[in-house]
């Protein structure tokens, strides 16, 4: 099969689309025929892409790209759910090889059925924003109907599923983002929208009950002083914001993104309800890969960036005797 590899941690210049072996399958994995997958532009910094489940060094290539939209090819004895022609969507495990590639193996409790009102390339923009913004707004963060949020990075990737999930969940939301973004992300369901770039949000917004932070640095030092007493700072962005007393009666939480089948089905109901809807930059196909991990600078668009690995209907590489092999 064809795959983008990448040779070093944080070196764009070191990915290469090439060949590659089919990847190994688990009892309970899945084998997914890749049509789409979602660049995290990030990924090639995350230490532990880089490491294996007992944190000793993976050897280099890895393939990128964690989150998944294609067809299940091939099942493990163990995975339970799935069957062979499945469309499916997740975030697989970043601890092994993505879906940069044209095959990929995924467990089968990481995967949900792929939302039918949504593209490959759509649904694959899905699964790590979502559940992020899922797993900040409603685990971790607790919001009720009717509660105040502020949301930073309203037109990023996770920005952009927090303020409509927010809303969807009947909060009144406001978020921060680019002046050039504001009419979408209010489009989405914010209420105000504050320039991050010549308002100071604090002047602005007092007593949330909830601020989710996508940007950390000073974002996250000022955000202190919007919260009401018993308000929460959950916050996603790397590097971890440094270690600091919360301010008293308020409280911090970071916390990383965990697969979660049911979750993503929620968000697929969701999608395919009209409540929800993935935001969409650029679609770039495999070959092109590196160029996108490699982008600097201003963002092409509000959004996430999806790989278009295979066309619908076309075929891949692999023969089908070859990848059935690969199932124990
Ligand atoms: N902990 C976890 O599990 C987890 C999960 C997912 C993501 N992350 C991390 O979370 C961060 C955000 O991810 P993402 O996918 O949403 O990134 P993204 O798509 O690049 O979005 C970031 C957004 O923040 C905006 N922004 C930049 N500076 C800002 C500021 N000072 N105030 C308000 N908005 C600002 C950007 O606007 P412009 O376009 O104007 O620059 C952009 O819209 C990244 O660091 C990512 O690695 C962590």
């Amino acid at each position: 099969m064809r795959a983008l590899h990448a040779y070093a941690r944080s070196d764009p210049s070191r990915l290469v689309v090439e060949d590659a072996p089919l990847p190994e399958l688990g009892p309970s994995d899945v084998l997914v025929r890749v049509h789409a997958s979602g660049v995290s532009p990030g990924e090639l910094d995350w230490p532990t892409a880089w490491l294996h489940h007992d944190d000793t060094p993976r050897r280099p290539p890895i393939v990128p790209g964690h989150e998944v939209a294609g067809i299940v090819d091939a099942v493990g004895p163990d995975a339970a759910g799935l069957t062979v022609g499945d469309a499916v969507f997740g975030y697989i495990d970043v601890r092994r090889d993505g879906a940069d590639a044209e095959y990929t193996a995924a467990r089968a409790d990481e995967l949900a059925p792929e939302p039918v009102t949504l593209s490959h390339a759509q649904a694959a923009a899905v699964p790590l924003s979502g559940l992020t913004a899922w797993q900040a707004l409603v685990d971790h963060g607790n919001l009720a109907p009717g509660q105040r949020v502020l949301i930073h990075g309203g037109a990023g990737g996770v920005g952009t599923f927090a303020v409509q999930l927010a809303s969807w969940r009947g909060a009144h939301v406001v978020a921060t983002s680019a002046s050039r973004d504001a009419d979408l992300v209010r489009d989405l369901g914010a209420r105000d929208v504050i320039d991050y770039r010549t308002g100071r949000f604090e002047e602005v917004v007092s007593e949330m009950d909830l601020v989710i932070d996508t940007v950390g640095g000073e974002t996250w030092e000022r955000s202190w002083r919007v919260l009401r007493p018993g308000g929460r700072l959950v916050s996603i962005a790397v590097p971890r914001p440094p270690g600091r007393d919360p301010v008293e009666g308020r409280q911090a939480i970071w916390f990383v993104v965990r697969p979660d089948r049911e979750q993503l089905m929620e968000l697929g109901r969701l999608i395919d309800a009209g409540h929800l809807r993935p935001i969409i930059s650029d679609v770039v196909p495999l070959a092109r890969g590196a160029e996108v991990y490699g982008r600097a600078g201003p963002r092409g668009g509000p959004g996430r960036v999806a790989l278009l690995v295979a066309a619908a209907g076309a075929g891949a590489s692999a023969p089908a005797a070859a990848r059935t092999t690969a199932v124990p």
